[in-house]
């Protein structure tokens, strides 16, 4: 893609002809999924239903900052909440796999039963290159099943329409630019949300220390780049181990989780490098994290780890 403008003219073309009737669109509130939501609500007006599913995996304050991204870019939607059938679904799932395919089948269940309300058997969703090259679609081993891609079981009703599915990251943001929408470079978060962040067993207590620790990393990373300490990373969150370690308060041995912080450069998620940030930065993250998760986190990890060989989140 050279052109966003000619890009998005022809994927309003090619909208039209391949939904005569309605949709519903998977929206996360993702730049990928938005921007598809976007060009749905353009090509096909109130014959699109944007529908936000809060699958209580989300990052703190994320359904709120959705709201407000979804009222700026002019995209109605349907908020849907569900946490209490995906924690029930991921009850006793360690496997990362697994997980990733639980929660790929309660979104099919969710939006099937969304697309049935609705009038339609058509899903509208944000995939992009990535997501399926890496998902085994092209003749490639399945690294990993992203939920976008891996859920849709082969009995069910739903016809995938994906108008993104040719485009690279930096494409996308190209093309989210276009469309208004304002923090085209935000960084990029998994469809899964914190369940790939929780390493093992997935309850509401890990889910809060996990969303403890992603809020206070990209705080601080936010503000270090807003004071010039560091340039602004491609991607930068953290992730709750799956260990008990020991750790120490006033004179009391105690045993608590650790957490890894993971801060990445990137261009297309395909490849990645650490970033190396600054000492001071980590210190203050680490030492955030530690006063706000008092005994239940007692250590925090930086992974300096490029990919490849590691990927960029855990699971
Ligand atoms: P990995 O971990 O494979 O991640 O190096 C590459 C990029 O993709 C994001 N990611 C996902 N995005 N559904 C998504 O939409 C997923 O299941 C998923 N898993 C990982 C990840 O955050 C990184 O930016």
């Amino acid at each position: 893609m050279n052109d966003p403008k000619a890009f998005i003219a022809q994927a309003l073309e090619r909208l039209r002809a391949e939904v005569p009737g309605r949709t519903i669109v998977a929206a996360s509130g993702g730049i990928d999924s938005t921007a598809a939501a976007l060009l749905a609500q353009r090509a096909l007006g109130e014959r699109s239903r944007a529908v936000f599913v809060d699958t209580g995996l989300l990052r703190a304050g994320e359904a709120e900052r959705v709201d407000a991204l979804f009222r700026a870019t002019g995209l109605a939607y349907r908020p849907v909440e569900a946490s209490e059938r995906f924690l029930a679904a991921l009850r006793g799932v360690r496997d990362p796999e697994r997980k990733r395919k639980r929660i790929g089948a309660e979104f099919v269940r969710l939006f099937q039963e969304q697309a049935t309300e609705f009038g339609t058997d058509r899903l509208l969703q944000g995939t992009i290159a990535p997501d399926w090259i890496e998902s085994g679609g092209a003749l490639r081993d399945t690294i990993k099943t992203h939920h976008n891609v891996g859920g849709i079981p082969k009995s069910s009703k739903l016809v995938l329409v994906e108008p993104l599915r040719d485009l690279y990251k930096d494409e996308v943001r190209a093309v989210a630019r276009e469309l208004g929408i304002p923090e085209a470079d935000r960084q990029p978060f998994p469809g899964p949300g914190l369940a790939v962040r929780v390493h093992g067993a997935v309850d509401r207590d890990r889910l809060r220390r996990a969303r403890v620790a992603n809020a206070v990393v990209e705080e601080e990373v936010d503000r270090a780049v807003a004071a010039k300490e560091m340039t602004a990373p491609w991607q930068y969150f953290a992730v709750l181990l799956d260990a008990r370690t020991v750790g120490v308060t006033g004179d009391n041995r105690v045993h608590g989780e650790a957490v890894s912080v993971r801060i990445v450069d990137s261009v297309d998620a395909m490849t990645a490098t650490a970033a190396s940030v600054p000492p001071a930065v980590l210190g203050r993250i680490a030492r955030r994290i530690t006063r706000e998760l008092p005994r239940e986190v007692v250590r925090v990890l930086y992974d300096v780890t490029d990919k490849p060989p590691a990927t960029i989140e855990w699971e």
